[in-house]
């Protein structure tokens, strides 16, 4: 495959045309949909719009697109990327596929040996990597079966909820796979947890599991110190309502560099040699 130069930045105008349509349509919805039951599922939707467009807009985070994520990940020629059955991805419960097509990107691109992912759920995202990176190992860590109220206390409501989800569920989506002999489902919590010797020059850590800020400090942590000298961290979540993740990652890019990937929620770093020590 020949690579592309990267795309020109894009510029926004303000199309005249949709002005009127578009203020016709807000009053309809602010008004009609908003009273009918059955409609204001998308009022709630507009809400959230305005809320993440709000936050990009503040953001300060520079942003790489899809298409440079190969380059900025030092390959020249990126082959096919390769995701799960439709079946397996709804495991997920997200509903839609963009974390696991840039997931499936950074692996391919970066050929990875070692993975290291915090917070298995169901393993959507573990079999991804796995299957695009067919010569890694890849470990993933989720909280043991037993845990204690104690240890999710720093988590919110709906972190709670992933929890109990996944407690009878966790790596349903690879434990079938042919690729299951290469992930290692480890136990334990992220928060007091001592990375096995194994766990030495990891490539690429993927963080996702508690979003509490206290949660995503320790496992960003954890990710630094067992890091390769090039190695990657991809971080999910980084949006206007988990501030958590937002707030911690907004401090650490004053000490690392940090990219957003464009539309979606992942953050990026990648370590320089001469940054190691
Ligand atoms: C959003 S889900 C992970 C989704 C998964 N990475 C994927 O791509 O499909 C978050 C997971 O993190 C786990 N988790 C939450 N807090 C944790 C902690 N302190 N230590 C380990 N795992 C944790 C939850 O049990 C849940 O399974």
């Amino acid at each position: 495959m020949k690579t592309l130069p990267p795309p020109k930045t894009r510029t926004y105008k303000v199309d005249s045309r949709h002005f009127m349509p578009m203020v016709g349509d807000l009053v309809e919805l602010v008004t009609v949909r908003i009273a009918d039951k059955s409609t204001r599922s998308h009022v709630v939707q507009l809400g959230r719009s305005i809320r993440q467009h709000a936050f990009d807009a503040r953001d300060t985070l520079p942003v790489i697109d899809h298409p440079s994520l190969p380059a900025f990940l030092g390959c020249d020629e990126l082959g096919d990327i390769v995701l799960p059955s439709v079946d397996t991805i709804s495991l997920s419960g997200l509903g839609f596929v963009i974390p696991y097509t840039l997931l499936a990107t950074i692996a391919s691109a970066l050929k990875p040996k070692k993975i290291f992912e915090i917070g298995t759920f169901r393993g959507v995202g573990a079999l991804t990597m796995a299957i695009n990176a067919p010569q890694a190992e890849i470990y993933t860590l989720d909280l043991p079966e037993q845990y204690t109220s104690t240890e999710i206390e720093t988590l919110s409501k709906g972190d709670k909820e992933w929890v109990r989800l996944s407690r009878t569920s966790t790596g349903f989506a690879f434990q079938s796979h042919p690729a299951s002999v290469r992930i290692h489902q480890l136990r334990g919590n992220s928060l007091t947890f001592t990375p096995p010797p194994e766990l030495r020059n990891v490539d690429l850590c993927f963080i996702d599991g508690g979003h509490s800020y206290e949660c995503i400090k320790a496992d960003t942590e954890t990710a630094l110190r067992i890091l390769s000298p090039n190695g990657v961290i991809v971080w999910d979540d980084y949006t206007w309502f988990i501030d958590g993740v937002s707030n911690y990652l907004t401090e650490l890019s004053r000490s690392l560099r940090l990219h957003r990937i464009a539309g979606s929620q992942l953050v990026i770093y990648r370590r320089e040699p001469e940054h190691f020590h």
